[in-house]
Parts: C-alpha cells; sequence; structure tokens
C-alpha cells in the first residue's frame, strides 16, 4: 500500500485575544480553539519521483509546493529521512478557503498525521506540532484537534475540557478579509476590551454550553473597517433565530453560532445562505490524534 485518505478537519476560534507583539513581528495569542465535523477528504499517494503535487476540486488554488498540503509531506518525507520520494495528494475541499476555519492548516496537519501512519514513521505527536509550526501558526492545533487551550503563535497548546454536543452554525459571506491587515489595525490601536478567557474554559470544564456560546469573543472584531458591516449583521440574524451565542472566527471572514435546538440552527442555515453566501451546520469534534 503506497495510498492513504484522510479527513482534515476545520477549526473554530472560540474565543481569541492578542496580549502582545514579539520582535518577530508575530503576535502573542490566547485562543481557545474548537474541530468541527466540516471537513476536507485528503488521499494520498507515495511516488519514487520525488514530485509533489496537490490537486483539488478549487480551480484556483496552487496544486504544487505552493500548496500547504504538498509543502507538508515535502517536509515529513525529509525529517523521516525519506530523500527522493514524494507524494501525490488529492483533496475534496469543502471547508471555505480564507474563512478563519483553518483549512489550509487543517489539510497540512491531516497530511503529517496520514504520512506518519503510512510510512511507519513513528514521529510522536508533539514532533508532528513542531513541523506543523513551521508551515502555519494553526497547523499545531489541527495535528491533535478537539478542544484547546492555544497560546504563543498559537502552537503553545493546553488543555480545555471537550464542548459538549450542540448545533453549531458557520456562515461564510462572499467577501474575504485579508489576515495581515488585521494584526495591522490591531497593531494601530489599543484594544479596549479581551476575552474572559479563564471564564469560558470554566464554562467548558462545568459543561454548560449556554456558558460557553455567552463568552465567545473575538478582539478582531473590533478593528473591523466599516465595509465588512455584514459580520454584525450576520451575528444579528444569528441572534434573532435565537443563538445562544456567536462570533467571527480567527480573521474571519466565516462568523458562526451556537444553537442548542436543531431545527433552528437549520433555520438560521437556511435564512443565512440565501442572504450572505454559504452557510453550514456542524458539530464538535474531539481530538482526531
Ligand atoms: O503563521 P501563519 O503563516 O499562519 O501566519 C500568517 C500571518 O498572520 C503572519 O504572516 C503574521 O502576519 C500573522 N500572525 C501574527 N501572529 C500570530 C500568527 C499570525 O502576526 N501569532
Amino acid at each position: 500500500m503506497n495510498s492513504i485518505v484522510e479527513k482534515a478537519y476545520a477549526k473554530l476560534n472560540l474565543s481569541l485575544d492578542i496580549r502582545g507583539r514579539h520582535p518577530d513581528g508575530y503576535h502573542e495569542m490566547l485562543m481557545v480553539m474548537q474541530t468541527i465535523d466540516l471537513c476536507d477528504d485528503i488521499k494520498i499517494t507515495l511516488n519514487d519521483e520525488g514530485r509533489f503535487t496537490a490537486a483539488s476540486n478549487l480551480g484556483f488554488l496552487p496544486a504544487d509546493r505552493r500548496n500547504i498540503a504538498a509543502a507538508a509531506a515535502e517536509l515529513f518525507l525529509k525529517e523521516a529521512g525519506m530523500e527522493g520520494a514524494g507524494a501525490d495528494i488529492v483533496m475534496q475541499k469543502r471547508i471555505p478557503v480564507c474563512a478563519g476555519m483553518g483549512g489550509g492548516s487543517s489539510d497540512a496537519a491531516a497530511v503529517l498525521r496520514a504520512l506518519n501512519r503510512l510510512t511507519g514513521a513513528g514521529f510522536s505527536a508533539e514532533k508532528l506540532e513542531a513541523m506543523g509550526l513551521e508551515l502555519g501558526s494553526d497547523v499545531p492545533f489541527c495535528v491533535r484537534g478537539g478542544t484547546a487551550l492555544a497560546s504563543g503563535r498559537g502552537e503553545k497548546l493546553a488543555h480545555a475540557a471537550p464542548l459538549p454536543d450542540c448545533d453549531i452554525v458557520v456562515c461564510k459571506p462572499r467577501f474575504s478579509i485579508s489576515t495581515p491587515t488585521l494584526f495591522r489595525l490591531v497593531d494601530g490601536c489599543k484594544l479596549r476590551y479581551h476575552p474572559d478567557t479563564r471564564g469560558l474554559t470554566a464554562a467548558l470544564e462545568s459543561g454548560s454550553v449556554a456558558d460557553v456560546a455567552r463568552r465567545m469573543y473575538n478582539v478582531f472584531e473590533t478593528v473591523l473597517p466599516r465595509r465588512y458591516v455584514d459580520i454584525s449583521a450576520i451575528k444579528s440574524v444569528f441572534m434573532d433565530f435565537g443563538a445562544l451565542g456567536t462570533v467571527m472566527t480567527g480573521t474571519g471572514s466565516a462568523v458562526f453560532a451556537i444553537f442548542d435546538n436543531t431545527d433552528t440552527a437549520a433555520q438560521a442555515r437556511d435564512a443565512l445562505r440565501e442572504r450572505y453566501g454559504t452557510a453550514y451546520l456542524a458539530k464538535p469534534v474531539g481530538k482526531v490524534l
């Protein structure tokens, strides 16, 4: 067997805080991250020609080493000492791109997990996370997934109690928001409000979905330029449908809400899909490694 399939799950930020800026330009983050069941399907086939390809159903994504999934395979095979080997990757992408849902990061993490099994390299989860950080700040979380408290660039991962079963609706409006631009806007102002991260992790510990949802908060929302007014409009629609809480994930542009009723969640999804672009029903997922 020289092929393997793996699922790459999307992530959401239940909270996102920026605590400072490092001399290298990266920001000190404090985030509660959650894996959901919306996923890309990935098939990896090893080759002996040292070729790295990444085909997908999205024609605008690069299909060579510039694709983070192919870059992950190249890094892994180098670390495993498999010089000369390459990987042909085929992806069925479902996670919206440029959404703050970690689609590319999750693809890269899935490639690392899958190649670890396929090659029998036997790297520890910690080693896979360290490789992941070379590819992107959100990749280390995506290696194991579940629910976690992430700090540093996003690579310092600490335990958080799993989000109990609930109905999640994610809406990805048609526009995207530039990540570097949002970080620059944060640099240009003093953040007045911060999420109650400790309260949020305590709510997870207590198992109260309503208490979790009420504490969801993302500092990037406070610096959004006026033209992204649809972000708050989508949040209003969610609350009108009876959401327990709603927030933008990462640097957007996806916004999600937590519901305690599947029927109203589905109604909110249908209404948002009609008005703003794409919308999905999702469930929380626990650790994947
Ligand atoms: O690490 P990654 O490639 O995912 O980061 C994308 C961009 O986001 C970086 O170039 C940087 O501008 C910004 N970033 C940051 N601080 C972090 C993570 C990302 O400034 N902790």
